[in-house]
């Protein structure tokens, strides 16, 4: 897919005030700093289209962008924040489990796990958590600029050996790195071919 456009339309905590019209939607989620606003800049080869930062916690509200004007990116906070007591890190914030539960636009969620660590029980538990309430998800993996080929590959591995004992199946899955430039293309093409299912 090609990207003529990428517009940020509007941040909010509030999944009620989100845009109204009934574009295609597709969220980012996963852990504080797993790179999701830095894989929204990649997809659409903008530096500063959503905002990053080394420290977790920069993302902290639903940030819708337009792209193409016919489909919506979606930017969420991180969950498993550290600085929250220890039961506020286990949950997700409500305000996120809104969005996924009521955003009748949203036609699946991508989330993104970094390659270097191992499964984390937190990440199992949302795509479980998805599972349940019958939620489309990929998954992606992040910054594997920062793994040699063969960790990479025995990380991924290992994750799919993990998502088997819950997953009948392995769900789709993207390998990426945003600083390289790599899955750009599988994953705007992966987004191409549903909305060109969602539009039939
Ligand atoms: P929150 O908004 O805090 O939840 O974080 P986030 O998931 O949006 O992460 P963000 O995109 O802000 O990136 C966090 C840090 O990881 C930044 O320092 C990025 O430069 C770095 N980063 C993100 N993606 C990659 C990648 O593919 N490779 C490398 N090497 N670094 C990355
Ligand atoms: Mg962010």
């Amino acid at each position: 897919m090609k990207i003529v456009s990428a517009e940020f339309i509007m941040s909010n905590s509030d999944v009620a005030k989100c845009p109204k019209n009934k574009l295609p939607e597709y969220a980012f989620i996963g852990r504080s700093n797993v790179g999701k606003s830095s894989l929204i800049n990649m997809l659409m080869q903008r530096k500063n289209l959503a905002k990053t930062s080394g420290r977790p916690g920069k993302t902290q509200l639903i940030n819708h962008f337009l792209i193409n004007d016919n489909w919506y990116l979606v930017d969420l906070p991180g969950y498993g924040y550290a600085r929250v007591s220890k039961k506020d890190k286990k949950t997700f914030q409500k305000f996120i489990t809104q969005y996924f539960q009521k955003r009748k636009q949203l036609v699946l969620g991508f989330v993104l796990i970094d390659c270097r660590h191992e499964p984390q029980p937190i990440d199992l538990e949302f795509m479980q958590w998805l599972g349940e309430n019958q939620l489309p998800f990929a998954i992606v993996f992040t910054k594997a600029d920062k793994l040699k080929p063969n960790a990479l590959k025995a990380n991924i591995e290992a994750y799919q050996k993990k998502l088997l004992e819950t997953w009948e199946t392995i769900p789709t899955y993207f390998i990426t790195s945003s600083s390289k430039g790599y899955g750009r293309d599988q994953l705007l093409d992966y987004i191409d071919a549903i909305n060109k299912e969602v539009n039939d």
